[in-house]
């Protein structure tokens, strides 16, 4: 999707970033790019969006707004390789966890506005069947509510469980297929594998359909630390 060739000035700026250029002599044939924040971030927008917003692309998410120790996980996972993308993975492999906690906190502090929701692509009864799903869950295969981790609003929970709205349907199905398929692993007990093995191919899609016709709420925030009891246990969350 995103060629080699087009791929590498990102690169190349991220690290000039990474590294600051301090060579004198380039400082005085080329403008100084400062090491701020927002030079280090540059790399992330053709694909994440200037404000982390996304973009149309269906497989690049938003960013912004995400509890930050969520981000900080993802940035980590890309770069241990518990997540495999390999553009993510190659523009994270040198950074330490210092860098990017920084970019983490930089994204999750973004609040650009949400996309308008999508318009459903899929019949009534799958939209009823994902809608089910995420508000209740489904006793009968032991599948939890979403909400009952993602919030009623579906807006996460700080500090390490994302919001679920202002994201592509083709990306979230792709999630939770690379979970099922141990393509994408969380710190354990990896709560979203358990999860995503009692979901059919239906349900996947039918999850996905529903969230992405979802508005995002007027204050779209991340619910406070353990406001909610969640039903299984997460690595990522703080016990
Ligand atoms: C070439 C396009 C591209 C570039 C450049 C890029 N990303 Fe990504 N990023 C992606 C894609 C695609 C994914 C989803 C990958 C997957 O399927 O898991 C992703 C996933 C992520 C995630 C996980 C999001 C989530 O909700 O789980 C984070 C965090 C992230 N990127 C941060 C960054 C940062 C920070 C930079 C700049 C240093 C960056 N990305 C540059 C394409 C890109
Ligand atoms: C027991 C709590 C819990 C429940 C229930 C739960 N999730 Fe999650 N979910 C998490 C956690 C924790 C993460 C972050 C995992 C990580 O660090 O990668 C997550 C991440 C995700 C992501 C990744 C978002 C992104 O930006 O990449 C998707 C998609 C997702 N969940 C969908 C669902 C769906 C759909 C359901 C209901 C069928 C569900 N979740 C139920 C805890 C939960």
């Amino acid at each position: 999707m995103f060629s080699k060739r087009n791929f590498r000035p990102l690169l190349a700026f991220l690290l000039i970033g990474a590294a600051g250029i301090d060579s004198v002599a380039q400082a005085q044939t080329q403008p100084q790019a400062p090491d701020t924040i927002e030079a280090r971030v540059r790399a992330c927008m053709a694909c994440h969006g200037k404000h982390g917003e996304g973009t149309e692309n269906d497989y690049f998410p938003r960013l912004a707004g995400k509890p930050t120790e969520y981000l900080f996980n993802q940035l980590q996972n890309f770069r241990d390789g518990r997540r495999k993308y390999p553009p993510m993975n190659y523009l994270v492999t040198y950074l330490s966890d210092d860098y990017l906690h920084e970019i983490a906190e930089y994204f999750s502090k973004q609040r650009p506005p949400y996309p308008p929701p999508t318009k459903p692509t899929v019949s009534a009864e799958t939209l009823a069947r994902g809608r089910g799903i995420v508000l209740n869950g489904d006793a009968g295969k032991n599948i939890p509510a979403c909400a009952a981790c993602h919030g009623k609003e579906l807006t996460g929970m700080e500090p390490a469980i994302p919001g679920l709205v202002g994201l592509h349907q083709d990306y979230m199905s792709a999630q939770l297929g690379a979970w099922r398929a141990g393509g994408r692993h969380a710190k354990a007990p990896d709560c979203m594998h358990e999860i995503s093995l009692r979901l059919s191919d239906d349900d996947v899609s039918a999850v996905a359909a529903w969230l992405a016709t979802q508005p995002a709420p007027q204050n779209p925030v991340p619910a406070p630390a353990r406001s909610m009891k969640t039903p299984l246990a997460c690595g990522s969350e703080p016990q």
